[in-house]
């Protein structure tokens, strides 16, 4: 069988999966490698004076990993910079954010080309290769230009921006362009491969191509939607281990008498944390009757933080916290627990099953997997309630959750309000209409699907596909 060749910017195979801190992705990729006999290929994390030119490689846990040093030019312009400065707000609708530096763009084409060079020749003919994410999107174009034939996927984990706004980046079509030189192209969200089509269709004056595929710069591709799930038998296994009910006990001690509510977000912008905090402070104001009954535990460890905009961002998020806990706390009640730190998976389980609300309000989010755990760590006889923002990809499956706008608080405290209040049997119904999507969409039937379809894509002798 041919070998699966993972690349993606951060390579997070743990080098010990017993420890339970590595996410259900990582673990999930991490599987498959070691069915595929494959390679788990990306940025080391790490900088070096001058660029090698080489991986290193190691074995993790029975999963080769090839790791490549950047120069520190190269993590400001193209991590830092173009992925971070300027796709990421761009693909989050943040144009207000978005920088557009002619040097972050260049940076992001040498890098993406660097690691194609790297990775070229340790390829062998028959592999698969799978491409994660905003970072690479010129990789496969990059691999092409060395002559590499193989089929070749991408993964966009997060939202593609409307066209009115990706038209604003420099040499967006050349972007768009290069995402053509790949065998298939997956999304989260029929939604956002729409807007793809769009793109490819008004701006590009492409075409449909059968069912599944778009033609535009004279080539054909594949789309289709792959929804991204989480492991679900694995993380309820996390749920039930002796840490996550450690947790949950200790938990469930500390809210005794009060309803805890838990949100889990990297510190970033497109989150929804200004607006969810703001969302819970019109709820404190609207119900003095249940002020004393609730409390929030805001678990958000601190992300990309050598990039000003998310320096920015935390500084607000401290100083909301600290108004609102100043305005409202009492000597032996605090509403926010903000916590600048991550917790290992079978303690965020044992948090979310004691939690009566789990709170995933993100102004706009590729999936958002912490919506499908919340669901999953939940206890079947007394289920907690789900608030979803309308604008994450998990809403087009999870329609059972409280959908809300998180743009208005006002909506935020009246849902706030309706999952503390809403009766046992209705929480049971929506809950079990939910967990029936999280194992539909199981991280597993991701990855597989994905895979197969890469895999069933036909190519010629030569390594020419038939338009
Ligand atoms: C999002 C992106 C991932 C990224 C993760 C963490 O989920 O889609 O590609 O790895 O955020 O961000 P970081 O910059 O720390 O890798």
């Amino acid at each position: 069988m041919s070998r699966l060749i993972v690349v993606s910017n951060r390579v997070s195979a743990p080098k010990d999966p017993a420890a339970g801190s590595a996410g259900g992705l990582a673990m999930a990729l991490s599987a498959a490698l070691r069915t595929y006999d494959g390679l788990w290929f990306g940025w080391s994390g790490e900088t070096i004076e001058t660029f090698t030119g080489e991986a290193k490689i190691e074995d993790r846990a029975g999963v080769t990993v090839a790791l490549v040093d950047l120069e520190p030019q190269d993590v400001d312009e193209y991590y830092n910079g173009y992925a971070n400065k300027t796709l990421w707000p761009l693909f989050h609708h943040r144009l207000d954010l978005t920088a557009y530096e002619r040097s972050y763009g260049e940076g992001y084409e040498r890098v993406n080309q660097r690691f194609a060079e790297v990775l070229a020749p340790m390829l062998e003919p028959d592999d698969i290769i799978w491409v994660h994410d905003y970072h690479l999107i010129p990789m496969a174009r990059d691999l092409r230009r060395l002559g590499v034939t193989n089929r070749i996927g991408f993964f966009l984990h997060t939202p593609w921006p409307v066209r009115q706004l990706l038209v604003t980046l420099p040499h967006h079509r050349r972007l768009v362009e290069s995402l053509f030189a790949y065998d298939l192209i997956g999304f989260q969200t029929e939604e956002w491969l729409d807007l793809f089509r769009d793109y490819v269709i008004s701006e590009a004056r492409g075409e449909l191509a059968g069912d599944n595929g778009l033609e535009a710069f004279g080539r054909k591709v594949c789309v289709g939607v792959y929804p991204i799930g989480i492991d679900v038998e694995d993380f309820m296994g996390a749920r039930d281990s002796p840490a996550g009910l450690r947790t949950y006990d200790r938990m469930a001690a500390s809210s005794a008498f009060r309803s805890m509510m838990v949100g889990v977000d990297r510190l970033d912008y497109s989150k929804g944390l200004e607006e969810r905090m703001l969302g819970y402070e019109q709820f404190l104001h609207d119900n003095a009757e249940l002020r004393g009954d609730v409390f929030l535990v805001q678990v958000t460890p601190i992300s990309r933080d050598d990039v000003d905009t998310y320096q920015d961002i935390r500084a607000r998020l401290d100083a909301l916290a600290g108004r609102i806990n100043g305005e409202y706390a009492d000597m032996d009640w605090q509403p926010i627990r903000y916590l600048n730190r991550g917790y290992r998976r079978d303690q965020l389980a044992g948090i979310y099953r004691a939690a009566r609300v789990g709170l995933v309000t993100p102004l706009r989010d590729g999936m958002n997997l912490v919506a499908k755990e919340y669901v999953a760590a939940q206890n079947p006889d007394d289920p907690g309630v789900l608030i979803l923002s309308r604008f994450a990809g998990a809403a087009e499956q999870m329609g059972e959750a409280l959908l809300v706008n998180p743009f208005s608080r006002e909506e935020l405290s009246d849902a706030i309000k309706t999952a503390l209040t809403m009766p046992r049997e209705e929480r049971i119904r929506k809950w079990t209409a939910l967990m029936k999507v999280v194992r539909d969409t199981d991280v597993a039937i991701w990855r597989d699907d994905f895979v197969q379809a890469l895999r069933s894509i036909e190519v010629a002798d030569d390594g020419d596909r038939p338009l």
